[in-house]
């Protein structure tokens, strides 16, 4: 018994410091078992059809829609938008338990960025949702909404809020999840992650290119 749980807390220290030892991550593999490249696009999936990918929405706020809020579609049709991962150590390789900052370039209505963020504390749900209007790089205590992490998952993949970018903050680490009202499906922290896998955003345009060939 004793053993046993000696055992346990080595394993969990192993754990817990494998992250330090200097040795690089694993990477992230897309569906296609490739790694995740930097700075190419890609659609996040979700494990759990029918729901379709992550793309943006107007925020919880009655005034203003902007800036749009980090949704899945609902319908497993709509792959979502094209994802851009960016490491903070400018990594060419998207790796597991490293912070990244994550963005789509496509055109919306509002003028802010597509860059992940954390959203302020919403006491009226009690929850941290994703939003945008994040800025891109200069990792450090200034920017520590904007990293997220990539972790495996049963299955796959989830996203996690854990930024080891500024050194004097003490973060709680958490999931990200899905808070569903009023039909919209909006990314917050949670504690049941949400499992996704990643598709290049590419392959979208050529089966439609097939389909419009036949
Ligand atoms: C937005 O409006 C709805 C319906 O009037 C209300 O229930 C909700 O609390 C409002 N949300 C915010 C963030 O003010
Ligand atoms: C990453 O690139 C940025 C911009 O070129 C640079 O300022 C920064 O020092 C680089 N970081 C690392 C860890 O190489």
């Amino acid at each position: 018994m004793k053993t046993t749980l000696l055992l346990l807390c080595f394993q969990l220290s192993v754990l817990s410091t494998y992250p330090f030892l200097g040795g690089a991550q694993e990477a992230v593999l897309d569906v296609e078992g490739e790694e995740l490249q930097t700075g190419v696009a890609y659609n996040i999936l979700s494990l759990l059809r029918p729901r379709g990918g992550l793309t943006v929405g107007s925020n919880r706020n009655n005034d203003s829609i902007c800036p749009l809020d980090v949704v899945q579609a609902p319908l497993w049709v709509d792959s979502g938008l094209p994802w851009t991962f960016s490491p903070f150590n400018n990594d060419t390789v998207v790796r597991l338990l490293t912070d990244l900052n994550i963005k789509s370039s496509a055109p919306t209505i509002c003028v802010q960025s597509l860059v992940w963020k954390l959203s302020d504390y919403d006491a009226s749900v009690g929850r941290f949702f994703v939003t945008t209007d994040g800025v891109e790089g200069n990792p450090g205590c200034g920017t520590i909404t904007n990293w997220f992490r990539i972790e495996k998952a049963i299955g796959r993949y989830k996203f996690v809020f854990c930024p080891s970018v500024c050194d004097i903050a003490k973060i709680v680490c958490q999931d990200v999840g899905i808070f569903g009202e009023d039909g919209i499906l909006r990314l917050a922290l949670s504690e049941f992650a949400e499992g996704v896998m990643f598709r290049k955003a590419a392959e979208d345009s050529k089966m439609i290119k097939n389909a419009a060939d036949h």
